[in-house]
């Protein structure tokens, strides 16, 4: 059976019609005090079925887009388990906290590691996709798997792209940018310099690609405050480009980014359903059912 988090409803229900499982109905629910309660009160009846298949795996999916989408997926890992289940897969289709992998400070924690722990203890095997970095699975207990989703970042790209330029805003994602070029059939690869100043703060070394009238095609693995991104997007414009089409696997697009974007002069934003957004078009769940 397939059990949803709250923020990954709609990539829970195209996973279960890709593997042809149920969908069993989570609920969320907060007591007065503010403390959360995700629960499933259909799984002792799922459990009890006579179909081998439900009772035996629980696939447990949820983006820990929150402190509290977080410990809701600890819950419904729980309930699995109290029902029963011999199976506990949890699916993380965003990671947060991916990005704290290392104590950058002196007192700092390794937060990745740190959520890593509490996942663990719930399961028996984790898939996330395109995670920061990869080895962020090594933090987890039982097999953790990177689940690779990029290639499908260039469905939603026109196909008449102007001798087109797949970028990515630093060296760390130009893997991804070759992804997609190498789905989309053609175009020429590049990456900027980054630094990062702060949180909401950087700065865009250009390349010596010539941009000028040409399409170009940003990627990162996520575009959270849009800094990055629409940096990158500026320093574009300058080099008279023509159009900017931003792509990332993980949308997280917080505050106002969107508009961060817009006024840069961004085409249009595409992600993945790792993150549901009005910008999530590709959706990974066939990427991660492969894995199941
Ligand atoms: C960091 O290296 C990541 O790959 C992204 O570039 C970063 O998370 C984007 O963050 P923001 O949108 O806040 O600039």
């Amino acid at each position: 059976m397939i059990i949803s988090g709250s923020a990954s409803q709609a990539l829970a229900a195209a996973l279960a019609r890709e593997l042809e499982e149920p969908l069993v109905t989570a609920e969320y629910d907060r007591f007065p005090d503010g403390e959360l309660l995700a629960a499933v009160p259909g799984i002792d009846d799922a459990v009890a079925t006579d179909d081998a298949v439900t009772a035996d795996r629980a696939v447990v999916v949820g983006s820990t887009v929150s402190s509290d989408t977080h410990l809701e997926l600890l819950q419904l890992q729980d309930a699995a388990r109290e029902a029963g289940v011999s199976d506990v897969v949890t699916v993380l289709p965003y990671m947060g906290y991916a990005r704290q992998d290392e104590a950058f400070e002196p007192g700092h924690p390794v937060s990745a590691r740190a959520v890593a722990r509490a996942i663990s203890s719930g399961t028996d095997r984790v898939l996330t996709v395109t995670p920061h970095e990869e080895a962020v699975c090594e933090f987890f207990e039982p097999t953790a798997t990177a689940v690779d989703a990029a290639g499908r970042l260039a469905e939603p790209l026109p196909e008449n792209l102007a001798d087109p330029v797949f970028l990515s805003p630093d060296a760390g994602a130009v893997e991804l940018a070759e992804t997609v070029r190498d789905t989309y059939g053609e175009g020429e690869i590049d990456y900027f310099e980054k630094v990062r100043h702060s949180g909401t703060e950087v700065e865009i070394s250009p390349s010596d690609v010539d941009v000028t009238d040409r399409d170009v095609v940003v990627t990162d693995d996520i575009i959270a405050t849009g800094s990055t991104m629409s940096e990158a997007v500026g320093v574009l414009q300058d080099r008279g480009v023509d159009r900017v089409f931003v792509t990332c696997v993980h949308p997280l697009l917080a505050s106002n980014a969107v508009t961060k974007l817009s006024r840069a002069g961004v085409e249009a934003i595409y992600g993945t359903d790792t993150i549901e957004r009005q910008q999530s078009t590709v959706s990974v769940a066939p990427a991660i059912a492969e894995h199941l």
